[in-house]
């Protein structure tokens, strides 16, 4: 089943209101709510709880959801942790949260908790129990929603205990954690776990290996107080679905492997136009997140906050033109999506978010984004039924190293390098060539793919490069960039030449390198046959000068002490080849090497388009459903390879077929 939907508030507004929401809803196409994850001052009101007293007000969500029932609407819940009520935060203020620079945050906004705080994890259990038993066999419940958007480190004195412990778990001894983290620099040798700091800013650079091991620490705090709420939900509640909602690619501030792996699935939110986002809004961003989180686990996914309209909260975005929000709902279910839940459904009269806007505007009187969404309810029935069973299908893979972030969080290499940018990099130019990708962890099995990118695998572990090695030797194409094997699992420098573990594989060593000045750059020379004759891209950021053992030269650079030196290079190894690319370079440095190497490999994309028209597709059995997506704001004519039935009119298609301006094309190949 598809579920189509929003996000509901009915706490914010006025009861006599409900039944007209949930009509609209329902003439919108919708199945789903998700509710309730921030109405924790609301179900337990005040501190009352003597034995044998019911605190809990359940009455007014029971309402709520009898009346969305009625209009065929099922339900999920979010618990409502990510936002504490005063009655508890203020009686107990070391419930605050302790920010980077060592202060403790005030209560007014949400996410003010520390997630290790004992007596957090007691009241959040009494919350979530009481919710889970209450709704267990409620029959408009099908899932829960964990929290909200999990994230922000604490440095508390209580965290700061735990992380002790949490280091003496896996360092055994003080002897082996000095050691692995070399604290004869700068006199921090330990002696009593509890010298052991936290990295609050007020101490400076901290110790790398201090660092990348808190980071992950905070990591698995975060998991652990999720686990909490699963084990009680499996428990209480065994039909219902369990997922957490999480951000965007640009999030780095937990391993979302390790937050995804006890969730039934997960769901994340996708907001393509914000002020946030680090690079201008374009289809590729979306994208990217989709693909991410459909490697978590490896499944499809849920939307559960897609955009409905302008976002911001002071300030107010660029409006999604006409046809976008119907676009990027339909982008999302080409990447994976199972289900698309718009936040929200009607623009918040009061609060911090008055500027997010949902489908409804504040006067709640439907207009055209209702409209669109209404339409997109309709086809989304049959629609619905024709992709269910469908996913995405990859030859080619991107890895995804959570503690290469982490160790880049704290040493970014060069003023120009983020983690994020480079892997965008690699990701839009098989977006542009509309390749399929699956972005997974490093462990991953690699078996599926012919080509595999690992962008700055900075933090490399014996057990990444074991499945590297398999991988290449039964005939894949590793693609590795700089900055690659510098660090151990400690982060500690590796005591041999880069890429370190990686060197053998990619029958190179790296012999000097040069971290070049922000915004230099100089041209890249291919000397292999096939490429010769391209447009030289730019070397930019990170210039490794390379030594090849068994690799041969792809490029040189060309100019400074190093022209002439190799800057790329290849490396057959068992069946496959590992390609060492030198310098981190942008798009068009990805999309040249790109083009080499699925000629080379034989791996075709859909179909060409004009710019800006995505496709993409996913499949059941030997059947696909084709998904052309217009992002530009033109008509674009596409030129069809072969006929098609087109699914929303069920009318035969082939040779050119003009999509409108953010319109899309839905097909199959016809019989
Ligand atoms: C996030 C949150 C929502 C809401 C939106 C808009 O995605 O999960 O609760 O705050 O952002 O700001
Ligand atoms: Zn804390």
């Amino acid at each position: 089943m598809f579920y189509f939907g929003a996000d509901y508030y009915p706490e914010q507004w006025p009861e006599e209101r409900w039944p007209e929401d949930a009509r609209l809803m329902a003439e919108a196409g919708f199945n789903v709510a998700r509710l309730a994850e921030f109405a924790w001052s609301k179900l337990e009101p005040a501190d009352t709880l003597k034995p044998g007293d019911n605190q809990f007000d359940f009455t007014w969500l029971d309402r709520a959801l009898d009346v969305l029932h009625a209009r065929g609407i099922y339900a999920i819940l979010g618990t409502p942790t990510a936002s504490p009520p005063p009655w508890l935060m203020l009686k107990n203020p070391d419930l605050f949260r302790v920010r980077d620079d060592g202060r403790q945050v005030t209560f007014g906004n949400r996410r003010e908790y520390c997630p290790n705080h004992p007596l957090y994890h007691q009241r959040s259990r009494q919350i979530v129990t009481a919710m889970a038993e209450h709704y267990a066999s409620h029959p408009a419940l099908i899932g829960w929603q964990i929290d909200n958007e999990f994230g922000d480190r604490c440095y508390c004195p209580v965290c700061q205990s735990k992380f002790q412990e949490w280091l003496k778990e896996r360092y055994g001894s003080l002897n082996e954690l000095n050691a692995r983290w070399g604290t004869n620099f700068w006199s921090h040798v330990y002696t009593q776990w509890s010298e052991i700091p936290v990295p609050v800013t007020t101490g400076g650079s901290p110790n790398p290996g201090l660092a990348l091991d808190f980071a992950r620490f905070i990591s698995d705090s975060y998991v652990a107080y999720q686990q909490i709420q699963v084990d009680i939900l499996r428990t209480k509640c065994p039909g219902h679905i369990i997922t957490h909602n999480f951000m965007s690619f640009g999030y780095e501030g937990l391993n979302y492997y390790d937050l995804a792996r006890t969730l039934d699935l997960v769901s994340w939110d996708n907001y393509p136009i914000g002020f946030w986002l680090p690079d201008q809004p374009d289809a590729c961003g979306p994208a990217l997140g989709h693909d991410t989180v459909r490697g978590l686990k490896q499944k499809n996914f849920w939307v559960m906050e897609q955009q409905a309209g302008p976002s911001g909260w002071e300030t107010i975005s660029p409006s999604p033109r006409p046809g976008q929000l119907r676009l990027w709902a339909y982008q999302a279910i080409a990447h994976g999506a199972d289900a698309v839940v718009f936040f929200r459904w009607r623009t918040a009269r009061h609060g911090t978010e008055q500027y997010w806007h949902g489908i409804l505007d504040h006067d709640a009187r439907p207009g055209r984004r209702y409209a669109e969404i209404k339409r997109m309810g309709a086809e989304i029935k049959r629609m619905g039924v024709l992709i269910e069973g469908t996913e995405v299908r990859a030859k080619v893979a991107i890895l995804h190293s959570y503690d290469s972030r982490f160790g880049f969080q704290i040493q970014p290499n060069s003023p120009d390098f983020r983690y994020y940018t480079h892997f965008k990099a690699i990701y839009r130019a098989l977006f542009q060539h509309q390749i399929p990708v699956d972005v997974i962890a490093p462990t991953a099995d690699l078996s599926p793919y012919k080509l595999v990118f690992a962008p700055a695998m900075y933090v490399l572990t014996a057990e990444i490069v074991e499945n590297l090695e398999r991988f290449i030797r039964a005939g894949g194409t590793l693609v590795v960039t700089p900055r690659t094997g510098v660090k151990d699992d400690a982060n500690a420098v590796v005591n041999m030449p880069l890429p370190g573990l990686l060197a053998d594989l990619c029958g190179v060593t790296v012999d000097d390198y040069d971290a070049m000045p922000v915004n230099a750059a100089q041209e890249i020379e291919f000397i292999i046959p096939e490429l010769s004759a391209v447009w030289p891209p730019q070397a930019r950021t990170w210039c490794d000068i390379l030594t090849p053992q068994s690799a041969e030269v792809v490029a040189l650079y060309t100019r400074d002490y190093y022209a002439g030196r190799p800057a790329i290079t290849r490396n057959f190894y068992g069946q496959g080849q590992a390609i060492y690319v030198g310098t981190f370079g942008d798009t068009p440095l990805y999309l040249t090497l790109l083009g080499w190497l699925l000629l080379d490999l034989g791996i075709q994309g859909t179909f060409s388009t004009p710019e800006g028209v995505e496709v993409a597709e996913r499949w059941h059995g030997d059947q696909r459903i084709l998904f052309v997506l217009n992002h530009t704001a033109h008509p674009q004519v596409v030129t069809l390879p072969r006929q098609y039935t087109n699914l929303l009119d069920e009318q035969l298609i082939s040779g050119y077929v003009t999509v409108a301006p953010h319109d899309v094309l839905i097909m199959k190949e016809a019989e």
